[in-house]
């Protein structure tokens, strides 16, 4: 990447999560002068520090570089965008309790952008990169900016909805080299500045551009991780099956249709489920607004129907094996709800352990990251190895929760380690046949027995 650039840019960024955070980075990389913006102080100082709360491959370095040339400041002041000319909105957009979306974080920083383009004399794009519901950009956000800045959208500021997909684990590159940008406005002087903008920033790897309405921007992010989710389903609904034919097996199935061009290999990986701070909230809240608009979207209903029970498989397949579960010893390879990232969120690893807590039995987990984000949620209740090694020792039953390299064991250190050699591979990481063969008492997700 070209560091060397002097771009015209000045860029806010508010909301320092992941996703602002990684947005930021990626800017000042490019030269751009970023002032990131967040009310956590804690969070603030930890970025000066160059030392982020989470971890995501490359952000350390990314980050440390950034705030020692001086490109990226950070500030709790609401208003420090005021000479910026570009606003990112990336502030968090949890559900509520029922599945709705929760636009209290977007509000509050919209109402600050609304103040600073009352201020500010410099033209400013606004650019929504939050998940929203279709018609939050329209009916909520340009309402606020108007009001707050006393000037009209699209004559005297910009507004685009800009959807990220960054995935956890590859966010740096994801957002380096998106495969295609969705821009969504009413006003074209907003889809070209900010088309230029992404021209200029990612130059000869600028992939297709999409410029659209804002509700086709919004719908799109949905759909996109509501399909991603289920792609999963449906294998894992699949795996369900092939488990109860003997000689049949998902991962096959899996390379015979991934290789249709209409399907494609990728999200067909089998295992226990999915997780993570996306794909649940996302598919419940598209759930809720569909339901709001008349529609019971049965589909997405189903895919979490599935998921949920995806979730209880390792625990069925052990007390189905191991008989009562009180006293036995479980070792969990596997914390984060998926390799590369600490985050725990909605994390398969949660409802298993407590799932094995609740049937009697202690549980002995080992992350290479995510052990901080687990002894928040379960303290004590739970061992912590310091090593996978370390983890299985001892053990009655090890779980392949998250398939991270580093649990690339070979059978004899199962069958030397473990006080009795059963292994249930949740994501089909090991090659069956070898660890069947081997004597150690193997089940996988979707292998039929
Ligand atoms: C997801 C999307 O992939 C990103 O494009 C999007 O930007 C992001 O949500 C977001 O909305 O911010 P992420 O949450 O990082 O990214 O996770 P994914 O890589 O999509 O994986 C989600 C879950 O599906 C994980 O638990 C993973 O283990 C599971 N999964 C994925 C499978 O079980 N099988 C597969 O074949 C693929």
């Amino acid at each position: 990447m070209n560091t060397t650039s002097t771009p015209r840019h000045v860029i806010s960024v508010f909301g320092l999560g992941r996703v602002g955070l990684i947005t930021a980075v990626c800017f000042a990389r490019r030269g751009y002068k970023v002032i990131g913006i967040d009310p956590d102080n804690h969070k603030l100082d930890r970025i000066r520090s160059g030392e982020p709360l989470f971890f995501e491959p490359g952000l350390h370095d990314y980050t440390k570089a950034a705030i020692s040339n001086g490109l990226l400041t950070v500030t709790n002041d609401p208003l420090a965008n005021t000479g910026s000319d570009l606003s990112y909105l990336t502030v968090g957009t949890p559900s509520n309790l029922d599945g709705s979306i929760n636009l209290d974080y977007l509000k509050n920083a919209t109402a600050s952008v609304g103040k600073s383009i009352r201020k500010s004399s410099t033209y400013q794009t606004v650019v929504i990169k939050s998940t929203v519901t279709p018609g939050t950009a329209r009916n909520v956000v340009r309402p606020i900016l108007e009001s707050e800045s006393g000037k009209s959208v699209g004559l005297e500021f910009g507004l685009c909805s800009n959807p990220e997909f960054l995935r956890e684990g590859s966010a740096i590159h994801d957002a380096e080299f998106p495969d295609r940008i969705v821009i969504g406005s009413n006003d074209m002087k907003s889809i070209d500045n900010m088309e230029t903008f992404y021209k200029e920033l990612h130059g000869e790897h600028t992939p297709t551009v999409i410029r659209t309405s804002h509700e086709n921007a919004e719908l799109i992010k949905y759909a996109n991780n509501a399909f991603l989710a289920l792609k999963v389903s449906f294998i894992n609904s699949i795996a369900n099956i092939t488990e109860r034919v003997p000689g049949a097996d998902v991962k096959t199935i899996a390379t015979g249709i991934g290789l249709d061009n209409r399907i494609g290999p990728k999200f067909l990986n089998a295992g226990l489920g999915w997780g993570g701070s996306c794909l649940p909230k996302d598919l419940k809240e598209l759930s809720s607004y569909s339901k709001t608009l008349g529609y019971d979207f049965t589909l997405i209903e189903a895919a979490i129907r599935v998921n949920d029970y995806q979730k209880q498989r390792a625990v069925e397949i052990a007390q189905m094996k191991l008989g009562s579960l009180i006293g036995k010893r479980i070792a969990i390879l596997g914390l984060s709800f998926k390799p590369g990232t600490d985050d725990m969120r909605d994390a398969v690893s949660v409802p298993i352990i407590e799932g094995l807590l609740a049937r009697g039995a202690t549980v002995v987990a080992f992350d290479p990251a995510a052990v901080r984000n687990a002894r928040g949620i379960f303290g004590n209740k739970i061992a912590y190895a310091t090593d996978p090694m370390n983890c299985i020792s001892g053990a009655d039953c090890a779980i392949i929760v998250t398939e991270w390299p580093e649990f690339d064991i070979s059978p004899s250190m199962f069958l030397k380690l473990m006080r009795y050699p059963m292994v249930i591979d949740g994501r089909r990481v090991y090659e069956a046949e070898l660890f069947i063969r081997s004597g150690i008492d193997f089940s996988a997700i979707g292998l039929g027995t």
